[in-house]
């Protein structure tokens, strides 16, 4: 059994995005930062609508899945075939971008609170001019187990693996197998599971402290902690409750290349890439979509 330790840690920096939407990137804040298959991730988070309330107006991806997990807050989206979702607290929206969408993500509020992060998960090649899929997981549809020695966990992708027990989550059957988890810890809990060895993992803290592994590496609040490789990961809560995003998936081991909201393997392939936004051809046509039936029909 090989212990997997915080081999790196990426501190989260203030930037923002969309129309000005102040958050905090960690994973991906530089083309450096990736942790394959892992592009980016981002928590919004904020009490003030000035911070949010301008959203993320359409925008086009590319060659990649987003996965928007909520928090507190709303946000309704809609894409370039018609396809719309609102998403509240505890939902997930998990979109392959593939060959193209066009989409919006608005907050529907306009006072209180919006919490929660968005993640960048790479294509292999293969996939990434596939037709788009796109998919609103209610909370309700998100098994929350009780963990064996205390605290619960979310399973959102995956599998969650314990000594009592297997629970899938409600994605599955994606190439990079991504295991996805919101695990909350109260103070001094320890929390055990196995990760398939040569999968690249990491934390993400966003409440409270933890420490990793059986020397105790401490990580701090709102920074992601990159884990080495091994098939066993042990996180203690701290002297408050931990709550973190737990994150692993197979490397895809291909080449990057990104230009802004576009993801591809070659520079070629992201000049097309433009070419396609700037031409209409990014996407698919409604009528495609009907044809292809890749959105339900609205
Ligand atoms: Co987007």
């Amino acid at each position: 059994m090989t212990d997997r330790t915080i081999e790196r840690v990426i501190d989260s920096v203030a930037t923002s995005d969309g129309a000005g939407v102040k958050l905090r990137r960690s994973v991906g804040a530089s083309q450096f930062l990736r942790h394959d298959p892992f592009l980016m991730l981002d928590e919004f988070y904020s009490d003030n609508p000035d911070d949010y309330i301008a959203g993320f107006p359409s925008h086009p991806h590319r060659g990649f899945e987003t996965v928007t997990y909520m928090l507190d807050g709303h946000m309704r989206h809609e894409d370039s075939v018609g396809n719309r979702g609102d998403l509240g607290p505890g939902d997930v929206q998990w979109m392959s971008a593939a060959r193209g969408i066009i989409h919006s993500e608005m907050p529907q509020q306009t006072e209180g609170r919006m919490r929660g992060f968005q993640l960048w998960i790479n294509l292999p090649a293969k996939e990434k001019m596939n037709d788009p899929a796109y998919r609103d997981i209610p909370s309700s549809d998100i098994p929350n187990v009780e963990l064996d020695d205390g605290g619960q966990a979310r399973v959102i992708a995956g599998t969650l693996v314990q000594a009592s027990g297997e629970t899938q989550g409600p994605v599955q059957a994606v190439t990079t197998d991504p295991l996805y988890l919101d695990v909350h810890l109260p103070a001094g809990t320890m929390f055990e599971t196995p990760i398939t060895n040569g999968y690249n993992g990491f934390l993400y803290l966003y409440e409270g402290d933890a420490t990793v592994g059986e020397d105790g590496q401490a990580l701090k609040r709102r920074t992601a902690g990159l884990l080495s490789d091994g098939d066993t990961l042990r996180v203690r809560a701290g002297g408050s409750e931990a709550r973190f995003l737990l994150l692993a998936g197979k490397p895809l081991k291909e080449s990057v290349v990104q230009y802004g909201p576009f993801v591809m393997n070659t520079r070629e392939e992201i000049e097309q890439a433009v070419q396609d936004y700037q031409s209409g051809k990014l996407t698919l046509t409604k009528s495609e979509a009907q044809r292809l039936k890749v959105f339900p029909a609205t």
